[in-house]
């Protein structure tokens, strides 16, 4: 067996040989939001009625005509159905009592508090609406919005739901650059930024960044600035615009726009292996419905219950459980802006006693982060308020699953390990906390009406064993495109196998048909969650003067799941010192953010390809793990590479 898939193996038996079980309290199912079993099989039957059971209980300005219209691989839900998502997610409880309910509850990293209920929300987002009214903006225009983890970015999106205008959030961390190019590729015509924000101690200029993204994006016609600190800027007249001003200005109450169900409510942009980023599009009506669906029932959400969601709202995760499911179910929620170990490693469990948080959502790299930092900081809190846990964003290695069931759940909460997209939009592979028998790193079933399934190359279903996991019927969140990219669409979810989507990621079921997650089967790197293409951080490197070539790939990394390694050939005349190596990491994190730095940097005198030119990433994945080479400076030498090479294409025929 060739010593990849060997060590693959070993993987998957280690995985296999976890067979600790958990079963939902006696307890916690009496009172949980799924009780019977036989929903799965009733919305298996008849999925349409199952999501429409859902749909029915948002607001709906005009009723839908039809469920579903699949011609695949494009689907429409809910067609001819009229509503609002900012209606949704505000009026609604405005008008059913729960006025003067928490919203939400945010802290900032220094420390202020402010809470905001769904009326001061409704306020907000009602005169921003009219803000952005007065700037020009109208329906279906695009708006980028980069900003620090405030109430103001919540209310951003949701004042953009509401007149029909279509966000762009652009995660906070990300570079100048990569804003530039989500801004031009969405051709969007304001951004909303703020002065800055904090993390980790740490001022974040971001409107200065941005000003540097501003001179290369013509399409951008207003820029609206929040002011969060004391951040030095330059305004542009004309263009500049303070938040606080506009707000004064603005009238209290903002028409919503009635949306079709099929209007597009958000793009979000997320990495594939080739290209440049991939805008996803998610439209109105079945994106609520799915992601209200998934947050009452996996989360098992009740209107007493705090809930606190941990992600970025840069990412998919804030989108749907900071923003459209949890507002949609009248959620209290806490928001928080900064760092997990600012100013110490028990923030987070500082703010789960203060808060009474009862339902907790973050990934496994922070848990590996915590488990790191040791037990003593969660055991000095009070976390009896906990009665549920989550996580999401990567496989979750049994031993972080147990440590967190310990010392954060204090062996009494279950935990869901929810799989899912950028693309799903909505978590698709979970537990129901009521209902499933659990097992420390598998997701476990698809949610009811979810058809996910593990399959072979050939696309037939693997009873049990390893495969690729991939959808087959269409759902309610799924994404509808690829911004301004139809053929790519089709090409990359849905070429692989007729009508089914294809996940990209590898998969087992196990004799109990759960399903174990194993990670992406193409080159996209997951660092700490954050799915990042290895060309753009291949391209970052070679942006930089001394680089001719560089090759990305991810190794196993303890705190962060995957860590980049990259292999650089340097230009003629340069010379590959801890300097350089440095620089180059810092030019990466100038052209794409932070978390894209790679840990190592290898300089090479060439790169093994095969003869089609492609890189041959797995003989570097194998050097990177030391499986190869001991000493990775030898690259240095071309005759190594050569040789290596030609090694490699024995034993694997490449
Ligand atoms: O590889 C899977 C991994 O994260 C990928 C999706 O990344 P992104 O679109 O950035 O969305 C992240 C948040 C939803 C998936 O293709 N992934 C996500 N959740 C899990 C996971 N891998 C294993 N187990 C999970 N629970």
């Amino acid at each position: 067996m060739a010593k990849k898939e060997q060590k693959q193996a070993t993987a998957l038996s280690a995985l296999l040989q976890e067979n600790r079980k958990f079963k939902p309290s006696v307890d916690f199912t009496k009172q949980a939001n799924v009780r019977d079993s036989a929903i799965f099989e009733t919305a298996a039957k008849d999925p349409e009625s199952f999501w429409a059971g859902f749909a029915e209980k948002l607001q709906w300005d005009r009723k839908w005509d039809k469920v579903l219209d699949w011609q695949h691989p494009h689907a429409k839900w809910f067609v001819g159905g009229k509503l609002n998502a900012c209606v949704n997610c505000v009026d609604r409880h405005v008008q059913n009592g729960m006025r003067n309910k928490a919203a939400i509850i945010w802290e900032g990293e220094p420390g202020e508090q402010r809470t905001l209920t769904y009326w001061d929300l409704y306020r907000e987002v009602n005169k921003f609406g009219n803000a952005l009214r007065s700037l020009g903006i109208t329906k279906g225009d695009r708006v980028a919005i980069y900003m620090p983890m405030i109430p103001e970015l919540v209310i951003a999106m949701l004042a953009c739901a509401r007149i029909g205008a279509i966000h762009s959030v652009v995660f906070g961390g990300f570079s100048a650059e990569a804003l530039k190019d989500r801004i031009n590729d969405a051709q969007a015509k304001l951004l909303i930024t703020a002065d800055g924000g904090f993390r980790r101690g740490q001022l974040i200029p971001l409107k200065h960044d941005a000003d540097y993204a501003l001179r290369e994006t013509p399409c951008i016609e207003n820029v609206v600035i929040v002011k969060r600190g004391d951040f030095p800027l330059r305004i542009k007249e004309g263009r500049d615009h303070w938040w606080h001003r506009l707000m004064q200005e603005a009238k209290s109450y903002c028409e919503p726009e009635s949306m079709d169900a099929e209007d597009i409510l958000y793009i979000l942009y997320t990495s594939g292996t080739t290209g440049k980023p991939k805008g996803i599009v998610h439209t109105t009506g079945g994106y609520l419905t799915g992601t209200y669906a998934t947050t009452n029932w996996v989360f098992d959400l009740k209107p007493s219950d705090v809930f606190w969601c941990t992600a970025d709202i840069g990412w998919v995760t804030g989108h749907s459980y900071i923003v459209y499911g949890p507002l949609a179910n009248g959620a209290t929620q806490v928001m928080y802006e900064g760092a997990p170990d600012w100013p110490d490693r028990d923030r987070f469990w500082q703010l789960v006693e203060k808060y009474g948080v009862t339902i907790f959502y973050t990934a496994p790299t922070a848990i590996r982060a915590f488990m790191k930092w040791g037990h003593e900081w969660p055991s000095k809190y009070d976390l009896a308020s906990l009665r549920l846990l989550g996580t999401v964003g990567e496989p979750i290695n049994p031993e972080a699953w147990m440590w967190y069931h310990e010392h954060i759940g204090l062996g009494s909460c279950p935990i869901v390990d929810t799989w899912w997209q950028t693309e799903t939009g909505m978590i698709m592979v979970t537990p129901l906390p009521g209902l499933t028998e659990t097992t420390p790193g598998s997701a476990t079933k698809p949610f009811p009406g979810v058809n996910a399934d593990v399959v072979d190359e050939q696309g037939n279903s693997v009873p049990v064993g390893g495969g690729y996991l991939a959808i087959k019927s269409p759902w309610p969140a799924m994404l509808r495109g690829i911004y301004g990219d139809a053929e790519r669409y089709v090409q990359q979810y849905w070429s692989k196998w007729d009508g089914v989507y294809f996940t990209s990621d590898g998969a087992k079921r196990d004799e109990n048909g759960n399903i174990w997650v194993l990670g992406r089967v193409d080159d996209v790197l997951n660092i700490a969650g954050h799915r990042i293409g290895t060309m753009e951080v291949e391209s970052a490197l070679v942006d930089h003067e001394c680089v001719a070539e560089s090759a990305v790939v991810g190794v196993d990394d303890e705190l962060k799941g995957q860590a980049i390694t990259a292999f650089v050939t340097l230009k003629e005349g340069h010379d590959a010192d801890k300097k350089l190596e440095d620089r180059l990491r810092e030019h990466v994190a100038a052209k794409i953010g932070a978390v894209a730095k790679p840990k190592e940097i290898i300089f090479s005198a060439n790169l093994p390809k095969t003869r089609s030119g492609k890189i041959m990433r797995r003989l570097l994945r194998d050097i990177a793990a030391g499986d190869v080479l001991g000493d990775t400076t030898t690259l240095a030498d071309p005759d190594v590479v050569t040789k290596l090479k030609k090694h490699y294409e024995e034993q694997y025929g490449v």
